[in-house]
């Protein structure tokens, strides 16, 4: 099991692209890491469309994706069809890889399997794990969903900006902040400091602590980087 702010195991595995090694495969990007239940199962299935209908927004924020289940190669390879169909995508070349687990070694690893969705023969099924991994190879972000409830891959695009900004700048990113939207000055950063990079800009919000803690910026542009 990974924690956060570790470095992700550089695991090699079989995947509909060929055997990868992941650090190499991910090479200075970004990666999102997901698994999912079962090949041919509803909710599964719109996940995966979904993310192929993402491709576009992984790509402008250098992103690679890679999916993962418990089914084999050729089990993924016939899935492909019916995610491109429900995905109305026209793209020939399916664009991301699947990787085959049939054996857990990776779920088991990585923590990923769901002692409660179990396939014919009993064995358990991977649940929904998102796993965002940082160009230095280090977990970001962790998040397990169970088999019924499908992921909101937005979420994860969103997540993503906001890692990518505040590894940039000194400001964190409040309840459902979207890119464009105005940040938070960060904890560590005094108020002078504050004062100084954002000038007028700043609004320290009054609170009935009287603690100046809540302090709104615009999202940063090059000029204010720190
Ligand atoms: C689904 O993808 O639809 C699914 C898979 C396993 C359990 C429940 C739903």
């Amino acid at each position: 099991m990974v924690l956060l702010g570790e470095t992700f195991p550089n695991f090699t595995a079989s995947t509909t692209e060929g055997t990868i090694k992941f650090h190499e495969w991910l090479g200075d990007s970004w990666g999102v890491l997901f698994s999912h239940p079962n090949d041919f199962t509803p909710v599964c299935t719109t996940e995966l469309a979904r993310v192929v209908q993402l491709m576009p927004e992984f790509k402008r924020l250098g992103i690679k994706v890679i999916a993962m289940s418990c089914n084999s190669i050729e089990s993924h390879i016939n899935w492909i069809e019916d995610i491109k169909s429900y995905a109305e995508t026209s793209v020939e070349q399916f664009p991301y890889p699947i990787i085959e687990d049939e054996s857990r070694t990776l779920s088991t690893s990585l923590g990923m399997l769901d002692p409660n969705e179990l396939d014919s023969n009993g064995l358990p099924l991977s649940a929904r794990a998102v796993f965002i991994v940082d160009p230095n190879k280090k977990m970001r972000l962790s998040i397990l969903y169970p088999a019924t409830t499908g992921r909101n891959f937005d979420e994860i695009v969103r997540v993503i900006e906001s890692l990518q900004l505040t590894d940039k700048y000194s400001v964190a990113t409040p309840v459902d902040w979207k890119i464009g939207e105005d940040v938070m000055v960060q904890p560590s950063v005094p108020n002078e400091t504050a004062k100084k990079l954002y000038g007028e800009k700043l609004k320290i919000l009054n609170l009935p602590s009287t603690k100046s803690y809540l302090r709104i910026v615009p999202q940063p542009m090059d000029s204010l980087q720190n």
